[in-house]
């Protein structure tokens, strides 16, 4: 405690001697603050400013390569600025102890983690979680998660990811919100807003929020043939107008730190890119954190053959604008080298530094570098009753309902109907959380088959189990035993998927069918004519085009999390009237990916009510339309959207358009509904989507309540990145939608934008 008594007695001196340097604006603007940190920084020599710029991972959960060096030496030297996968409060607090107490300077460590949907409460997988287009519950989740890692000594979090993704046999699909740039960025704004607090640098110094990092900066999910870590082969055109929008939108609401994607962009790997992580992100978008390699990207350097050697590579890095090493130690071993070499300067190094010391000031990590060890706190706060309740609702809302052929579904209570529960999911734990679970017990997920004993308990439903085949393997006679217990039946619901380790980082498939077994399976039952709803797994959209052809009733439940069975069953009941829309398209095929929505038109533009015709841009083996369109997902009720009106068809540079639409629930439950607006730019400089989301109200509506629903249009909605890749808006004429889901095309309007 004695250093870090006397660095405060310090910072009550204001020190002038760094402030009048120009390179470096704060985060937070604060005057007092950036004293503090010039004041810290005075005291530093090279080597100590070169640790701050240094993170190591303890290694208790590895998701790379291991560090080369043990990284205690470092730390009783005061030669760490951060360090991730350290867990537990006891754990922390111990490594804290040392850089506080034992060290020269007493420097507090930013504890960090891929805290990603939930740390010890499991929500869905974020990308079944954007699926409920509900922007408040996905900043509820990220609070929670916030609430018990802060609680738990964190301080950071390596999350959200927003990167924009087309193909779903990239595995980290899971982890993002999807092919969409608007909905993408406002979810990514939802998810920075809930874990840090809110925009204010002020939220930032409560004890229970925590600093966020988006990444992967830039197009990490473009990575070519859906192979990760792979070349990201984009135009400045596409980066700026699908790709750039949620991680510009992320550091408008404020997230402290970014994290440098593995992939190349333009030829150069994005951890090298001085285009990408300083002209772009600090000189046009004003970005003023911290920047954060992911993990051995600068090491990656020399394999990716833009740098000879990881001295080379740590000069690249650091001169492009990274300021922070994720655990390759390239900073701690070269910087100082290249430092008395004159290959780099001192206000290079002192620029990172003081952006990663801010932070540490606006967490309040100087006056309390013990703030997040609290176990009272922490055994307080964990998986408390309200936090579960939250996943439980998150997991229903996730959920999408892709077929419901004669209402099969719900399945009622009150009904006496003998429901054969089947599949190798039904009474998985285990696989529920999905990857990146936080430190989620896998164990104590409740499974589909508990969740729905629970929920049927007093009913009239009577079940029978059998699996049928494991996730990856059948024998003849495990499904005979389940086409057994199917013919005893009145229904059948089918748990089927992937195992969680088939997606995630470094987790990409080329076959995204359900594996044979599982086919077997739903083939032998559907030999039994019993009517048969599926509930679907998994961490990307499939190839379920079998399915959706031959199964009466789908779900799509994603990777539901801790409370998952709870959820799935309140669907299934109909204690939850399913909402969750798609985010990414299901293709027909593998042949198909990328298949989105908001496609360019070409030249030779298909007639979809004449698909067949030659010499137009199509397969002579397959519909160029995805299986299931983004933003598509039914209910147990319907609902009818008429009456499409504009308050004008003219939009002029400071005007506004207001468009009306009337929703009715035309069914016989109460249910929520996405109202999606969509709009075409039908001649730009350059080519436009056929489609973009625009706006989206999700809202409940009684069995026939109708209501009115507005959007508002403005000429900052439909601006976009030009043929000098300058925000632009250009005369002309506009087509608006709006509809049940990307693909409906029953309510449309015309409007023109004039100067
Ligand atoms: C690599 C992943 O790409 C990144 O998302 C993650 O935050 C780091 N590893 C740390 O675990």
């Amino acid at each position: 405690m004695k250093k870090i008594i006397s660095i405060s007695l310090l910072l009550i001196v204001p020190i002038f001697l760094f402030s009048q340097n120009k390179v470096w604006k704060s985060y937070s603007g604060d005057r007092i603050i950036e004293q503090k940190v010039d004041s810290v920084l005075s005291l530093m020599t090279v080597k100590e400013k070169i640790g701050q710029m240094s993170q190591f991972s303890a290694n208790w959960s590895v998701t790379g390569p291991v560090m080369p060096d043990n990284f205690l030496p470092y730390l009783k030297k005061g030669l760490i600025g951060s360090i991730f996968n350290a867990v537990t409060v006891d754990g922390v607090r111990e490594m804290q102890k040392i850089a506080v107490e034992k060290t020269r300077l007493g420097i507090p460590i930013l504890f960090g983690y891929d805290v990603i949907h939930g740390y010890k409460t499991i929500f869905p997988i974020p990308l079944a979680e954007a699926c409920s287009w509900d922007l408040d519950l996905m900043k509820q989740t990220a609070r929670i998660a916030a609430e018990e890692a802060t609680a738990d000594g964190l301080s950071w979090t390596f999350a959200p990811m927003v990167d924009i993704s087309r193909d779903p046999r990239w595995g980290r699909v899971m982890e993002g919100a999807g092919e969409d740039p608007f909905l993408g960025s406002q979810i990514a704004k939802a998810r920075v807003e809930g874990f840090q607090g809110g925009k204010d640098w002020r939220s930032l110094k409560e004890t229970n929020t925590i600093l966020s990092c988006v990444k992967h900066f830039a197009a990490y999910g473009a990575a070519e043939s859906g192979r990760d870590y792979n070349v990201a082969e984009l135009s400045e055109h596409t980066l700026r107008n699908v790709y750039f929008p949620p991680y510009k939108t992320a550091i408008e609401a404020g997230a402290g730190t970014v994290m440098a994607a593995f992939n190349e962009v333009n030829g150069v790997p994005s951890t090298a890119n001085y285009w990408l992580l300083t002209k772009v992100l600090r000189e046009e978008w004003g970005f003023k954190g911290f920047v954060v390699t992911d993990y051995t990207g600068i090491n990656e350097l020399v394999p990716h053959g833009v740098a000879k050697d990881e001295k080379q590579a740590a000069m690249l890095a650091l001169k492009a604008g990274n300021d922070m090493d994720m655990t390759g130690a390239t900073y701690i071993k070269y910087l100082e080298g290249l430092f008395n070499e004159k290959k780099i300067t001192e206000e290079q190094i002192n620029v990172a530094v003081r952006r990663i010391l801010e932070m540490k000031f606006l967490l309040g990590l100087f006056d309390d570098p013990y703030k997040y060890m609290d176990e009272d706190r922490s055994a307080r706060t964990i998986r408390k009753p309200e936090f579960l309740e939250t996943a439980r609702k998150a997991v229903a809302r996730s959920l999408v309902l892709l077929k419901n052929d004669k209402q099969l579904l719900p399945i009622e209570k009150n009904k006496h109907t003998k429901v054969a529960l089947l599949g190798p999911m039904m009474k998985n734990s285990i696989n529920l959380n999905g990857e990146w679970q936080g430190r989620g017990d896998r164990n104590k997920s409740v499974s589909i088959y508990k969740g729905l004993m629970d929920v049927y308990k007093n009913s009239n439903v009577k079940f029978d189990y059998a699996k049928g085949c494991e996730i990856d393997g059948f024998t003849s006679k495990s499904i005979d035993e389940a086409v057994k217990v199917a013919e005893k039946s009145d229904v059948l619901l089918v748990a089927v998927g992937e195992d969680f380790n088939w997606s995630g980082e470094a987790a990409c498939r080329t076959n995204i069918q359900l594996p044979e077994g599982q086919q077997k399976l739903l083939k032998a039952l559907k030999k039994t004519g019993k009517p048969i709803a599926l509930l679907i797994l998994s961490g990307r959209p499939l190839d379920i085009s079998w399915e959706a052809q031959n199964i009466d009733a789908i779900v799509q439940v994603w990777f539901p999390g801790s409370q998952g069975g709870y959820g799935v069953a309140d669907v299934v009941s109909g204690d939850y009237n399913p909402s969750g829309k798609l985010v990414m398209s299901f293709p027909r095929n593998v042949g198909q990916i990328p298949v989105y929505y908001n496609q360019k038109p070409t030249g030779r533009p298909v007639d979809l009510k004449n698909p067949t015709v030659d010499y137009k841009s199509r397969y002579i083996d397959a519909s160029i339309t995805s299986l299931f369109p983004f933003g598509y997902g039914l209910s147990y009720t319907t609902f009818s959207i008429k009456n499409l009106k504009l308050d004008t068809s003219v939009l002029r540079p400071n005007g506004r358009i207001v468009a009306t639409v009337d929703v009715t629930n035309t069914g016989e439950r109460e249910g929520e509904v996405v109202v999606q607006m969509y709009c075409r730019d039908l001649v730009g400089s350059t080519t436009r989507p056929i489609k973009e989301l625009k706006g989206f109200q999700k809202i409940n509506l009684k069995p026939q309540e109708k209501r009115q629903v507005q959007f508002v249009i403005t000429p900052e909605l439909l601006k976009y990145y030009g043929i000098n890749h300058k925000k632009v808006i250009e005369p002309g004429d506009f087509k608006l939608w709006i509809s049940q889901n990307s693909a409906d095309t029953t309510n449309v309007a015309d409007f023109s934008y004039k100067e």
